[in-house]
């Protein structure tokens, strides 16, 4: 269903982002039919080209991140029609009359602000001043959001100073992706499991999200952050927020999100005994990899690259039952899942089985090959008697769904289209990322007063030797990274 018609802004469309992900995407719901007839793409930048340089540089990205089964050369000129592009200054005046002209004030406006957070206020500044923005804008904003809970207040008052929350689309491309989407459909769309849905039932909790890559030439951004800030203040926190929040009273952005924002305040404080940080370590051989300390600019860095830790959500629904969380880069696989641990059945009447069977488990895979399996108990079959076995009942979505479930938009696209239909409900509210900063600050604290020193893992490993303690001292195990 095509969107309505728009003039959407990016600043900084010459930038990384813009090339990798919101002009390739842009273009893939062009391609798709949903982009319609009129509407248009303002790159601005600082770099002084013109539209028909944009539109070559927008061509190339589209050349290098869409594959070539979704797209042609006809409807790749058709596009680029639609791009226009104006140098700009976002800490100075030049280009912003010039803006002014381009913009429709009778179609829906986006501005993305695909810069530094440290330009956020002159942006702003200058879309008012300049009389560009209306109370309709729409602005979008990209993580990091802030480094801590004080940064992040400063950026939303700097944009609360000319825009209203309504206004205000913050992404984070976790929501945007479909798999994380479906963890509301699973829970809120099935009877099945929301009775199960607490700490009666549910023994713990696995959030992991492996990568293989290092930080590569992110280094000098990394460093200042590390995964704690990169992956969990962030991504993990609204995977976590899915899975524990209680049932929206609707599918409606505030509803959802103050549900969200309800776990958020009562994730408790985390003792250091429940952290576990790491850094990835060089490998020699024949395929020799850099190490972390190598990849960034400080040999003495204690940033890591890895951490594991174990959550408590502290309401009735939750009390008992810990969450387990992991992320880490350099890992022996690139892979997403969340893994929902049931308790053993009180009592068993199998002699056999001793009591001390495999639980049941619902594994909800993000990615790759996205799906879900559900981990049930049957009979062993043969004569042997009554052996039980554990066996999955495993769907693919691409298996279940086709073609339908293989043409997976990326999280970028979906979101940029929910900016234009002016549904927030994928985009975190500025109090669920100060709350989420309020939990995350005193942790990073704490190691840092410690002085504590990342524990060293093997690339291709799957994380720390005390990340395995950290599950093991409860009885518990992490799933294989595979
Ligand atoms: C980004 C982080 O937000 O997410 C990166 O800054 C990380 O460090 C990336 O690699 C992971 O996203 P995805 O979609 O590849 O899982």
């Amino acid at each position: 269903i095509p969107v309505d018609v728009f003039d959407l802004v990016i600043i900084g469309a010459t930038g990384d982002l813009a090339t990798r992900k919101i002009l390739p995407g842009l273009y893939r719901r062009f391609f798709d039919g949903q982009m319609p007839a009129g509407a248009r793409i303002i790159g601005a930048a600082r770099a002084e080209i013109d539209t028909e340089g944009f539109r070559d540089l927008a061509r190339r990205a589209i050349m290098e991140h869409v594959g070539a089964a979704k797209r042609d050369a006809v409807s790749i000129d058709a596009f680029l029609e639609a791009l226009v592009y104006v140098p700009l200054d976002a800490t100075g005046e030049a280009g912003w009359d010039e803006l002014k002209a381009l913009i429709r004030p009778d179609v829906v406006n986006a501005f993305y602000f695909s810069v530094a957070p440290s330009l956020f206020g002159d942006l702003t500044e200058r879309l008012h001043s300049y009389g560009i923005a209306t109370p309709e804008t729409r602005i979008v904003v990209e993580k990091p959001f802030g480094r801590d809970l004080a940064s992040a207040k400063a950026l939303n008052a700097t944009l609360a100073a000319h825009f209203r929350e309504q206004q205000i689309y913050r992404i984070d491309h976790y929501l945007g992706k479909e798999t994380v989407q479906n963890l509301m459909a699973v829970r809120f769309a099935n009877i099945l499991f929301e009775p199960l849905w607490n700490s009666q039932y549910i023994d713990h909790v696995q959030i992991t999200v492996a990568e293989t890559v290092g930080v590569g030439g992110r280094g000098s951004y990394y460093d200042k952050a590390g995964a704690m800030r990169d992956m969990v203040q962030n991504h993990m926190m609204q995977l976590l927020c899915l899975i524990a929040m209680e049932p929206p009273y609707h599918f409606d952005p505030d509803a959802v999100r103050d549900e969200k924002l309800k776990v958020i305040r009562a994730l408790q404080p985390v003792p250091s005994s429940d952290i576990v940080r790491g850094q990835y370590l060089g490998t020699a051989g024949k395929e020799p990899k850099s190490g972390y300390l190598e990849d960034v600019e400080d040999p003495n860095s204690r940033t890591e690259s890895y951490v594991a830790l174990k959550v408590q959500v502290a309401n009735w629904r939750w009390q008992g039952t810990p969450f387990y969380l992991r992320t880490g880069k350099r890992l022996r696989a690139r892979t997403s899942e969340i893994a929902i641990a049931f308790k053993q059945p009180p009592h068993s009447i199998f002699d056999d089985a001793g009591g001390s069977w495999p639980e049941n488990m619902l594994v909800i895979r993000l990615q790759p090959n996205e799906g879900m399996n559900l981990k049930v108990m049957i009979k062993e079959p043969g004569p042997g008697g009554m052996r039980l076995v554990q066996v999955p009942l495993d769907m693919s979505f691409a298996e279940a769904l086709g073609e339908e479930g293989t043409d997976i938009p990326d999280a970028y696209e979906r979101l940029i289209m929910d900016v234009i239909r002016g549904n927030q409900t994928l985009f975190m509210r500025g109090d669920e990322v100060e709350a989420a900063w309020a939990w995350t600050d005193p942790i990073i604290a704490g190691w840092e007063a410690r002085g504590d020193r990342p524990q060293g893992y093997d690339s291709g490993s799957s994380g720390p030797d005390d990340a395995l303690m950290l599950m093991h001292r409860d009885g518990r195990r992490w799933r294989n990274i595979h």
